[in-house]
Protein backbone atom coordinates (compact mmCIF):
# COMPACT_ATOMS: atom_id res chain seq x y z
CA UNK A 1 0.00 0.00 0.00
CA UNK A 2 1.63 3.41 -0.97
CA UNK A 3 1.82 5.79 2.20
CA UNK A 4 -0.37 8.53 -0.06
CA UNK A 5 -3.83 8.65 -1.70
CA UNK A 6 -3.15 8.65 -5.74
CA UNK A 7 -4.34 12.43 -7.19
CA UNK A 8 -6.50 10.88 -9.63
CA UNK A 9 -8.49 9.25 -6.41
CA UNK A 10 -8.28 12.08 -4.27
CA UNK A 11 -9.34 13.82 -7.24
CA UNK A 12 -12.81 11.41 -8.03
CA UNK A 13 -13.46 11.71 -3.86
CA UNK A 14 -12.82 15.55 -4.10
CA UNK A 15 -15.42 15.84 -6.89
CA UNK A 16 -18.00 13.54 -5.05
CA UNK A 17 -17.48 16.07 -2.30
CA UNK A 18 -18.62 18.71 -4.09
CA UNK A 19 -21.35 17.12 -5.71
CA UNK A 20 -22.07 16.08 -2.18
CA UNK A 21 -21.93 19.74 -0.81
CA UNK A 22 -24.54 20.76 -3.65
CA UNK A 23 -27.40 19.22 -2.25
CA UNK A 24 -28.73 21.38 0.58
CA UNK A 25 -28.75 19.35 2.68
CA UNK A 26 -28.12 19.92 6.51
CA UNK A 27 -24.97 20.16 8.61
CA UNK A 28 -26.04 16.57 10.24
CA UNK A 29 -26.42 15.10 6.90
CA UNK A 30 -23.16 16.43 4.94
CA UNK A 31 -21.41 14.77 7.87
CA UNK A 32 -22.55 11.91 7.73
CA UNK A 33 -22.39 11.69 3.52
CA UNK A 34 -18.51 12.47 4.54
CA UNK A 35 -17.83 9.94 6.97
CA UNK A 36 -19.87 7.51 3.69
CA UNK A 37 -17.18 8.81 1.19
CA UNK A 38 -14.22 8.68 3.13
CA UNK A 39 -14.70 5.25 3.92
CA UNK A 40 -15.71 3.69 0.83
CA UNK A 41 -13.29 4.93 -1.82
CA UNK A 42 -10.34 5.28 -0.03
CA UNK A 43 -9.64 2.03 1.36
CA UNK A 44 -6.73 3.05 3.45
CA UNK A 45 -9.45 5.21 5.71
CA UNK A 46 -10.67 2.01 7.81
CA UNK A 47 -12.19 4.62 10.73
CA UNK A 48 -13.82 8.10 9.58
CA UNK A 49 -15.95 9.69 12.03
CA UNK A 50 -16.80 13.47 13.59
CA UNK A 51 -16.09 14.50 17.11
CA UNK A 52 -18.27 17.69 18.37
CA UNK A 53 -17.97 19.91 20.64
CA UNK A 54 -20.41 19.20 22.99
CA UNK A 55 -22.70 22.91 23.67
CA UNK A 56 -22.16 24.68 27.07
CA UNK A 57 -20.20 21.75 28.08
CA UNK A 58 -18.08 22.80 31.10
CA UNK A 59 -14.88 21.42 30.94
CA UNK A 60 -15.12 21.49 27.26
CA UNK A 61 -16.26 17.72 25.75
CA UNK A 62 -15.79 16.17 22.46
CA UNK A 63 -18.46 14.06 21.85
CA UNK A 64 -18.37 11.61 18.70
CA UNK A 65 -20.75 12.03 16.29
CA UNK A 66 -21.31 10.06 12.83
CA UNK A 67 -18.69 7.38 11.84
CA UNK A 68 -18.21 4.37 9.90
CA UNK A 69 -16.23 1.74 11.36
CA UNK A 70 -15.93 -0.59 14.60
CA UNK A 71 -17.84 0.88 17.64
CA UNK A 72 -15.04 2.54 19.59
CA UNK A 73 -15.11 2.79 23.12
CA UNK A 74 -14.26 6.76 23.10
CA UNK A 75 -17.50 8.19 22.49
CA UNK A 76 -16.70 11.22 25.04
CA UNK A 77 -13.08 12.46 24.81
CA UNK A 78 -12.20 15.61 27.09
CA UNK A 79 -9.69 18.24 25.66
CA UNK A 80 -6.95 16.95 27.68
CA UNK A 81 -6.58 13.29 26.44
CA UNK A 82 -5.68 11.12 22.92
CA UNK A 83 -4.67 12.51 19.70
CA UNK A 84 -8.48 13.96 19.29
CA UNK A 85 -7.91 16.91 22.35
CA UNK A 86 -4.82 17.83 21.27
CA UNK A 87 -6.11 18.88 17.87
CA UNK A 88 -9.38 20.54 19.36
CA UNK A 89 -7.43 21.83 22.05
CA UNK A 90 -4.99 23.11 19.49
CA UNK A 91 -6.96 23.76 16.45
CA UNK A 92 -4.47 22.25 14.27
CA UNK A 93 -4.42 19.29 12.48
CA UNK A 94 -2.14 16.40 14.23
CA UNK A 95 -0.95 13.46 12.34
CA UNK A 96 0.62 10.44 14.05
CA UNK A 97 2.28 7.95 11.73
CA UNK A 98 2.66 5.25 14.42
CA UNK A 99 0.46 5.71 17.10
CA UNK A 100 2.09 2.95 19.00
CA UNK A 101 4.86 5.58 19.66
CA UNK A 102 2.50 8.57 20.44
CA UNK A 103 2.20 8.49 24.30
CA UNK A 104 -1.34 10.91 23.72
CA UNK A 105 -2.75 7.93 21.77
CA UNK A 106 -6.31 6.68 22.96
CA UNK A 107 -6.41 3.34 21.06
CA UNK A 108 -9.76 2.32 19.22
CA UNK A 109 -8.47 -1.08 17.64
CA UNK A 110 -5.31 -3.14 17.84
CA UNK A 111 -5.42 -2.85 13.62
CA UNK A 112 -5.12 0.95 13.46
CA UNK A 113 -1.32 2.46 12.89
CA UNK A 114 -1.67 5.79 12.17
CA UNK A 115 -4.07 8.66 12.90
CA UNK A 116 -4.91 12.27 12.05
CA UNK A 117 -7.64 14.87 12.85
CA UNK A 118 -8.56 17.56 11.30
CA UNK A 119 -10.40 20.64 13.54
CA UNK A 120 -13.46 22.07 12.32
CA UNK A 121 -13.73 25.77 12.75
CA UNK A 122 -17.40 27.63 13.06
CA UNK A 123 -17.01 31.29 13.06
CA UNK A 124 -13.10 31.43 13.94
CA UNK A 125 -13.65 28.37 16.87
CA UNK A 126 -13.24 25.26 17.14
CA UNK A 127 -16.38 23.24 17.17
CA UNK A 128 -15.77 19.95 16.21
CA UNK A 129 -13.23 17.65 14.19
CA UNK A 130 -12.76 14.97 11.64
CA UNK A 131 -11.06 11.66 12.90
CA UNK A 132 -9.49 8.92 10.49
CA UNK A 133 -7.76 5.56 11.56
CA UNK A 134 -5.35 3.54 9.21
CA UNK A 135 -4.33 0.02 9.58
CA UNK A 136 -1.19 0.95 7.52
CA UNK A 137 1.22 3.22 9.13
CA UNK A 138 2.07 6.50 8.00
CA UNK A 139 -1.22 6.40 5.70
CA UNK A 140 -1.68 10.21 5.84
CA UNK A 141 0.40 12.04 3.49
CA UNK A 142 -0.09 15.77 1.73
CA UNK A 143 -2.73 14.87 -0.14
CA UNK A 144 -4.55 13.10 2.57
CA UNK A 145 -4.28 15.96 5.03
CA UNK A 146 -5.70 18.56 2.02
CA UNK A 147 -8.60 16.56 1.46
CA UNK A 148 -9.41 16.39 4.71
CA UNK A 149 -8.66 19.82 5.75
CA UNK A 150 -11.11 20.74 2.47
CA UNK A 151 -13.74 18.36 4.04
CA UNK A 152 -13.61 20.11 7.30
CA UNK A 153 -13.93 23.58 5.70
CA UNK A 154 -17.18 22.58 3.82
CA UNK A 155 -18.55 20.82 7.31
CA UNK A 156 -17.39 24.43 8.85
CA UNK A 157 -19.04 26.44 6.35
CA UNK A 158 -22.35 24.40 6.39
CA UNK A 159 -22.38 24.78 10.47
CA UNK A 160 -21.98 28.33 9.98
CA UNK A 161 -24.74 28.96 7.40
CA UNK A 162 -27.41 26.66 9.76
N1 LIG B 1 -7.48 7.52 18.78
C1 LIG B 1 -8.24 8.67 19.22
C2 LIG B 1 -9.52 8.24 19.90
C3 LIG B 1 -10.66 8.06 18.98
S1 LIG B 1 -10.62 6.63 18.08
O1 LIG B 1 -9.50 6.73 17.17
C4 LIG B 1 -11.95 6.46 17.16
C5 LIG B 1 -7.38 9.54 20.13
O2 LIG B 1 -6.25 9.17 20.46
O3 LIG B 1 -7.85 10.60 20.52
Amino acid sequence: MASTSTPKKIDEVRKALDILNSEGWTADQLMEGVTLLLNQHILKYNWVGFYMLEPGANPPMLVLGHFQGAMTPHTRIPLNQGICGAAASSGKTVVVDDVNNDPRYLACSLETKSEIVVPIFLNGKVAGELDIDSHFPAAFGAEDRELLEYCARIVGQRLERK
